[in-house]
């Protein structure tokens, strides 16, 4: 075959773009928006202006995105601290939260419960509040663990906050029980559709190595508070069920994402940045975030300093 003859063969050859250009040439239709939502954590809040002002400052910012997110999900820790106060102090925080999101947010919320909402003073150990049930009263979720459907995505919200072995708060961790109703959602669930996973306390993240405190003897030791103890045996599930796409937390007040067998953990910073001490804790500033989540299980975040 001469020159010319390879060259007229060549031209009726389909066309096979490089990746980039397989990337860059895909129409805008390709995928489809299916949800937007603001996650927003670590508020931390108590009766005093600073926090006041800024969960009300997060809240006006949500409302006033012009490409209006549907629900806020909260990542955890929605108050100050109720783990030693008394029935009064943790009353009080969680009337500061009522108040302000009343006048300054119209969207739904989901929770998700964080160490500092649990309720652990012992004094009340008899009171039927004490532990969880409080939070979970003042958040009206069913239960410490549940699944539901938005915008065609699976949203299953973890209880990662455990007792320790010795009955004290608290480390991270799924429980036997929740862990197989984990299994069976996942099992039950279409193939195609797409699930998002909330804990408090990240399943995996980056943001254990931001502290050298970390380091002990020369090793890296991240605690179960930091990373879930469960990590292995949930990345091994959910590659299991590849429909898993993302994992959101909070806890760590820092933003990270880490992809890993097609999932992305993301850490979401905090509303409070260092609990109100400082704008920023780390390299983190306080903020919130905006949640794009597509028909083919991609999945966006914008982070939003506040
Ligand atoms: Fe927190």
């Amino acid at each position: 075959m001469n020159r010319r003859d390879l060259l007229k063969s060549a031209s009726l050859l389909p066309l096979v773009p490089t990746t980039n250009e397989l990337i860059t040439t895909l129409p805008a239709t390709a995928r489809k928006r299916s949800l937007r939502f603001a996650y927003i954590g670590d508020t931390h809040i108590f009766p005093d202006k600073k926090p006041m002002d800024g969960v009300a400052k997060c809240f006006q910012n949500v409302q006033e995105q012009r490409d209006k997110p549907a629900f806020i999900l909260h990542g955890g820790d929605v108050i100050m601290d109720a783990l030693k106060e008394d029935r009064d102090k943790v009353q009080k925080q969680w009337d500061a939260w009522h108040s302000v999101s009343k006048a300054n947010n119209s969207l739904p919320i989901e929770y998700c419960i964080g160490n500092h909402d649990i309720w652990g003073f012992d004094g009340a150990k008899a009171d039927p509040m004490h532990g969880k049930k409080w939070a979970m009263d003042q958040m009206q979720i069913s239960g410490r663990y549940r699944s539901f459907n938005k915008g065609g995505w699976q949203f299953i919200v973890l209880d990662s906050v455990q007792p320790k072995a010795d009955g004290g708060w608290y480390t991270g961790g799924i429980d036997p029980e929740q862990l197989e109703w984990l299994k069976g959602e996942l099992s039950k669930l279409d193939k195609k559709t797409p699930v998002l996973i909330m804990s408090h306390i990240p399943i995996v993240s980056v943001t254990g190595f931001a502290f050298a405190t970390n380091v002990k003897d020369g090793n890296w030791q991240i605690p179960a508070g930091i990373d879930l103890p469960d990590a292995s045996q949930l990345i091994t599930l959910f590659y299991e069920h590849p429909n898993v796409k993302a994992c959101l937390s909070g806890h760590m007040h820092l933003l990270d994402r880490a992809e890993y067998n097609g999932v992305s953990y993301m850490c979401n910073g905090a509303v409070s940045g260092n609990w109100w001490k400082a704008d920023t804790y780390q390299q983190t500033h306080a903020g919130y975030a905006l949640f794009d989540l597509y028909d083919d299980g991609t999945i966006e975040r914008q982070y939003i300093s506040v």
